[in-house]
């Protein structure tokens, strides 16, 4: 596992972090966006699905869970905010078909997604450090997606864990 950390300055430097993940994005990847309200994780998958050559605008899917949209790969874009004490059998059912289907999926307020729908997911933590600033640790299994986040500034952390 490798950890990077970085802070962005802008919404927009946020959503260029989320480009390049999208343009670095292969067909399973899994993106768990933690932090709390306004830290940016919707910021970042607007620029996730322009990585990922999505038309439409994304907008936050707190109502409806689950919006799926198509660029060069699907984006699932999830959000779980909403969802109180644990999962319930059908969205973790929803949730693994997703996570089989080839295409990124990106979930918000990801604390009650149990450990083995996690297995090979790269987790990005949002902290807010200021009105503009955020500070974004990223912890990723994979070399491309954490080239991807150097390329965008991230800098490798000093502790690298494996
Ligand atoms: N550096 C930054 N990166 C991202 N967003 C920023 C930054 N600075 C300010 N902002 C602002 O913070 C807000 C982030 O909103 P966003 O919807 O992305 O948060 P969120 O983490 O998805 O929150 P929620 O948990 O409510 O879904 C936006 O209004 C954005 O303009
Ligand atoms: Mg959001």
């Amino acid at each position: 596992m490798k950890r990077l950390k970085l802070v962005s300055r802008t919404p927009a430097e946020t959503r260029r972090l989320g480009e390049a993940f999208g343009r670095a994005a292969q067909p399973g990847d899994l993106l768990l966006l933690d932090g709390p309200f306004g830290a940016g994780k919707t910021v970042f998958v607007q620029g996730l699905a322009a990585g990922l050559d999505v038309q439409a605008y994304v907008s936050s899917p707190s109502f409806i869970m689950i919006n799926e949209h198509h660029g060069r790969l699907p984006l699932f874009h999830v959000d779980l905010y909403r969802i109180e004490g644990r999962l319930d059998p059908e969205t973790l059912d929803a949730l693994e078909d997703y996570l089989g289907r080839d295409g990124i999926c990106a979930i918000e307020w990801p604390g009650l997604v149990p450990p083995p729908l996690r297995l090979g997911g790269s987790e990005l933590r949002f902290a807010p450090s200021g009105d503009t600033t955020r500070e974004i640790t990223i912890d990723t299994p994979s070399d491309r997606l954490a080239t991807a986040a150097r390329d965008a500034g991230a800098a490798p952390a000093a502790e690298t864990r494996d």
